[in-house]
């Protein structure tokens, strides 16, 4: 059963993990505009449009857990779009946090909202501290918000010198500079190729090995430079061509797909019937990685030619976007970061059995899943088959890909 929760309630529990006012910049600041939200109407169509039929399959409150709420822009038109629903928002970045749990008051939303300060593989722990047991509809837009990409000073940016940073969470401990300090060349080649689908990172792994040992590389000046004197002028795609390195090792820093693969799951074990699975992600091997998820229960989990397929065996989520949606021409042009957005959501329309609740929560005990991850665990789960093993239901599930006719 879902608590029918309060937010007096929650705000206790969740005290601990409650943004730091600190953290938040000055007050002139308009919160509406820095963070475009993409493919917003499909998104609040897709959150909401099951909530009231999720929640009477409880008959609690509908919750919605936003696990990227960023500069709440998606946030605030869930709540907007239903005036029942509660949310609980999460994000690693504090100052994130605290922008836009003052977003939230000034729309009014104040007694529905509750900010949680955490990494969103932390999901089934952050419930289990508020006290909730299902919820309604669980929404993730992966990356990086225009807040962070334009703060000049954490390192994100290969078009501004900085620091090597790149955390999400300042208080983690480990920053791109530490990772180019202390991988070896084939680790430093490992995570440009497959995070960066780098074409020349065995040759920069190798020169970032050897040039550390003059002098100690902290900057994205010195990144840059290091990039530009390796690539070959005539092998170059258009753009900065450190962009690949730079992508790379931010995925790397801040463990993106190792969470990313144990959070899907503790979603999936915390859904109501009738509650959705939402995901915005804009790098490939995310979108994989979701796709691969989900088909899991998209799926008959049992041998092809079975008469009679098992209770247990049939599919328990149903392909709400039909494969993913993109971003459409126009919203290209006018927000540039939707352009490689693939957003897809599943509905959870069974419970889930027992032989595959354990499986999910084995992939839910990922690395990360405590919260004490080190970075260069990714490879392990980020390349590892997430399902496509059982036949689909019935008919073949249909992963195409289309584009919003809006
Ligand atoms: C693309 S932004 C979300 C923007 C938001 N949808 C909006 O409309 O304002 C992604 C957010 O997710 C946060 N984030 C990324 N990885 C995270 C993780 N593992 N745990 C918690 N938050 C994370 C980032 O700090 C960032 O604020």
């Amino acid at each position: 059963m879902t608590d029918d929760i309060e937010n007096r309630d929650i705000a206790g529990a969740a005290a601990s993990s409650a943004p730091d006012p600190s953290a938040a910049p000055d007050d002139s600041i308009d919160l509406t505009s820095i963070h475009q939200p993409v493919l917003l109407d499909d998104c609040v169509d897709l959150v909401t449009s099951n909530l009231a039929a999720s929640a009477a399959t409880h008959g609690g409150t509908p919750v919605i857990v936003d696990c990227t709420l960023g500069l709440a822009g998606h946030s605030s038109a869930f709540l907007a779009a239903n005036p029942d629903a509660r949310l609980i928002g999460i994000d690693r970045d504090a100052e994130a946090l605290a922008l836009a749990t003052r977003r939230l008051e000034q729309a009014g939303f104040a007694d529905r909202f509750t900010p949680v300060h955490a990494a969103f593989d932390e999901l089934g722990a952050v419930l289990e501290r508020l006290g909730i047991h299902q919820v309604d509809a669980v929404f993730m837009d992966l990356g990086l918000s225009s807040l962070q990409i334009d703060e000049t000073d954490r390192g994100f940016s290969y078009s501004h010198d900085a620091p090597l940073d790149m955390r999400m969470d300042p208080s983690q401990p480990t920053t791109a500079a530490d990772i180019l300090a202390t991988y070896d060349a084939a680790d430093l080649r490992r995570i440009f190729k497959e995070y960066g689908e780098e074409r020349f990172a065995g040759p920069i792994a190798q020169r970032i090995v050897r040039e550390r040992q003059e002098a100690p590389i902290v900057t994205s000046a010195q990144l840059n430079d290091l990039v530009d004197r390796t690539v070959p002028r005539a092998h170059r795609a258009s753009g900065n061509p450190a962009k690949r390195v730079f992508q790379a090792l931010r995925i790397e820093v801040n463990g993106e797909l190792d969470k990313l693969a144990s959070t899907l799951p503790q979603a999936a074990l915390r859904l109501a019937v009738g509650g959705r699975l939402v995901v915005e992600s804009y790098h490939s091997l995310e979108d994989r990685t979701v796709k691969r998820f989900m088909a899991k229960g998209l799926t008959i989990d049992a041998p092809a030619g079975l008469p009679v397929v098992p209770d247990d065996a049939q599919p328990f989520f149903h392909d709400v976007t039909h494969g993913a949606i993109k971003a459409d021409d126009a919203e290209i042009a006018s927000n540039p970061r939707s352009a490689s957005v693939r957003l897809r959501a599943v509905e959870l329309i069974r419970p889930i059995p027992a032989s595959r609740r354990r499986e999910l929560a084995d992939d839910a005990a990922g690395p990360g899943a405590d919260g004490t991850r080190t970075p260069g665990t990714a490879r392990r789960r980020a390349g590892r088959p997430g399902g496509g093993h059982g036949r689909s239901a019935g008919h073949r599930t249909q992963h195409h890909e289309r584009t919003t006719g809006r």
